[in-house]
């Protein structure tokens, strides 16, 4: 079981109290599929994806960043259980949508300079390293159901 300190849980339910979903989700989801261009292969029903521009003003692509957002709300409010929390959702990638779970970590990626980004200097390395520590408890978990 993970141990969190004090500063660690406030620090990141601080952080999705702050940010703003849709803008957030979007943003990094747009930034995944651009930096990482096989990323898009899964999203074949998403339409046009065929450059920068395009990914960015993807409205499939929009709405399915603030989804990633609102499951890892679920996390958030789940911090002492994150692995069963999203016990599902590593089923649903690994077993029908078949996504390499490598692809997990660079989405994180993302979504840390996107978040970085939207909180200057208030993302602090105490604030980043308490980020991090999140997101490799959501990789561990979303990568769970792949054994
Ligand atoms: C931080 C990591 C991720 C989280 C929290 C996450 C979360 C979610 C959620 C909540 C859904 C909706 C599930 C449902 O409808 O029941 C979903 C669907 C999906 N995810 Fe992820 N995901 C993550 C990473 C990825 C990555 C890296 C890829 C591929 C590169 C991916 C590909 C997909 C696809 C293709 C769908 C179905 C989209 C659709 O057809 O509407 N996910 N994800």
């Amino acid at each position: 079981m993970v141990v969190w300190t004090d500063f660690e849980r406030t620090t990141i339910q601080d952080i999705f109290s702050k940010i703003d979903y849709g803008v957030v989700g979007q943003a990094a989801l747009s930034r995944c599929l651009i930096v990482y261009p096989w990323t898009q292969r899964y999203f074949g029903s998403f339409g046009n994806l065929y450059n920068a521009a395009a990914i960015t003003s993807n409205p499939k692509v929009a709405a399915h960043g603030k989804v990633v957002m609102e499951g890892l709300e679920k996390a958030v409010k789940n911090l002492d259980n994150i692995k069963a929390t999203f016990a599902e959702l590593s089923t649903l990638h690994s077993e029908k949508l078949q996504v390499d779970p490598d692809n997990f970590k660079l989405l994180g990626d993302c979504l840390t300079i996107v978040v970085a980004a939207q909180l200057g200097k208030n993302f602090t390395p105490e604030v980043h390293a308490a980020f991090q520590k999140f997101l490799a408890v959501v990789v561990s978990s979303l990568r769970r159901q792949y054994y």
